[in-house]
């Protein structure tokens, strides 16, 4: 089901109320084409001493003739409807919303589009409900800062889906550092290959933004972080290093910083989240790593910014391969695999199939010890005397996102690590 018709019924301070809501009803049924066989949602308002069964009743009573295809929405703002509105549109995959309003509603419901849905939906105005006494206006800036909190506060009341907030952790990572690893419960995303706690917003997926920065402010909640001192890096499949003192490149996979307090993350959804920390100089990196960057050599990319900007020393530098995507579930075309042969064979599974298995970490690890790393400094999933934390993303549909295993509108986990100030490390030190 590709697209709905919304029609916003409410008409601000108007006195008529129910003659009003009447004549609104007849001009959206008469604008509508007798063609049409789209789902049709109804925006009511309440209203004081008009109860909401009666109007919903009355409405339902007058659209008869769509055959069942209605459904009303009451709530006490636009944004719980809208956002109840969504919650109906992903259900049937929509993708395409033509709004049937007034013009003295369409700033405050656009707006709302804009920060409740994002560029994979496509909306369209139709002002046919209008009066004179409906000019178009923008929001002032205050309505807008309003409307912004609004959301905001709705999302915070949102009840968390999937259980509790569990960030799994590394003890190779010494205590000066604060880190962890998300997995995907506790979080406000409904969606379920997005449910709940995804970490990344991007225009092709159903996640708004504003759904990711609540799940943020979960997470920082939990983890003790401000989530403006949060720094995720870009997903571009390379292997450039933001140097974080340095100015922002454009593209880049992995942040280096020595700065205490700020947290840098890594996402990934199969693709390999890498933490990397040398507790002597205190300096800290993160890298997103999938089979391309592996290639390009992402990880040892960000030891060696580590080394060269802040005088670590390749022996003091532990890393920490998070969930990924693991040698069960993961294949590439022969060509791409044989990049991988040529790191080392074992990194290969059935090489001469048409799509052999390849293990990323595997490749990883060579690479990392290849480039000077000592081999018990880093953690993977081949080591037992740690928890765990190298899980297959793809296996573990309950803790973790994947692609491979979900298809475009994919959630995303994070790793996140920071140099904990001092009053901070006497905190969590017995
Ligand atoms: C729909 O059909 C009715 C009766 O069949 C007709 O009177 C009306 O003009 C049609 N409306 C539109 C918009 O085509
Ligand atoms: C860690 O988990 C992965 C994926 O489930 C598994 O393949 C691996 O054997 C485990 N490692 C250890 C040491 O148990
Ligand atoms: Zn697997």
């Amino acid at each position: 089901m590709a697209e709905v018709i919304l029609v916003d019924l409410v008409h601000p301070n108007c006195p008529r109320h129910k003659q009003c809501l009447e004549e609104r009803v007849n001009k959206f049924l008469s604008s509508l084409g007798n063609g049409t066989s789209e789902p049709v949602y109804l925006i009511l308002q309440q209203h004081a001493g008009c109860s909401e069964e009666i109007n919903e009743a009355f409405v339902l009573q007058k659209c008869a003739g769509l055959n069942g295809r209605v459904r009303v929405l009451t709530d006490s703002s636009s944004v719980a409807v809208l956002y109840a509105f969504k919650q109906a549109a992903d259900e049937l995959n929509v993708r395409h919303v033509h709004v049937v309003t007034c013009n003295a509603r369409r700033a405050e419901l656009q707006e709302c589009e804009k920060q409740l849905f994002t560029d994979l939906y496509t909306f369209t105005y139709c002002s046919v409900l209008d009066y004179s006494s409906c000019p178009f206006t923008q929001l002032h800036t205050t309505q807008l800062t309003q409307l912004k909190e609004q959301i905001s506060g709705f999302l915070q009341r949102l009840p968390a889906l999937r259980g509790e907030i569990t960030v799994l952790k590394s003890s190779l990572i010494s205590d000066c550092f604060a880190h962890g690893f998300t997995t995907r419960t506790g979080g406000i995303s409904y969606i379920s290959t997005l449910g709940s706690l995804n970490l990344f917003s991007s225009s092709r997926r159903r996640d708004s933004r504003a759904v990711v920065a609540e799940n943020l402010r979960r997470l920082a909640l939990h983890a003790g972080f401000q989530p403006q001192q949060f720094h995720l890096s870009k997903v571009n499949h390379g292997s450039d290093v933001w140097v974080m003192n340095k100015p922002e490149p454009e593209n880049y996979d992995a942040i280096v910083t020595n700065q205490q307090g700020v947290v840098i993350a890594a996402p990934g959804a199969d693709c390999m989240p890498l933490l990397f920390a040398d507790p002597v100089e205190k300096v800290i990196g993160v890298a997103h790593a999938g089979w391309k960057g592996t290639l390009m050599g992402v990880a040892m990319a960000t030891v060696n910014a580590m080394v060269r900007e802040f005088g670590s020393e390749l022996a003091n530098v532990v890393a920490v391969i998070g969930p990924s995507v693991g040698p069960c579930c993961f294949t590439l075309e022969q060509n791409s695999a044989r990049n991988f042969q040529a790191i080392h064979p074992d990194c290969v599974r059935d090489a001469e199939s048409p799509m052999p298995y390849v293990d990323i970490r595997l490749a990883t690890r060579v690479l990392l010890e290849k480039g000077g790393l000592l081999p018990e400094h880093i953690q993977d999933n081949t080591v037992t005397n740690r928890p765990n934390l190298t899980l297959c993303t793809s296996c573990h549909p309950d803790s973790f996102f994947s692609h491979v295993r979900d298809g475009l509108n994919f959630g995303t986990q994070i790793g996140f690590l920071w140099i904990k100030k001092p009053h901070e490390f006497e905190q969590s030190d017995p």
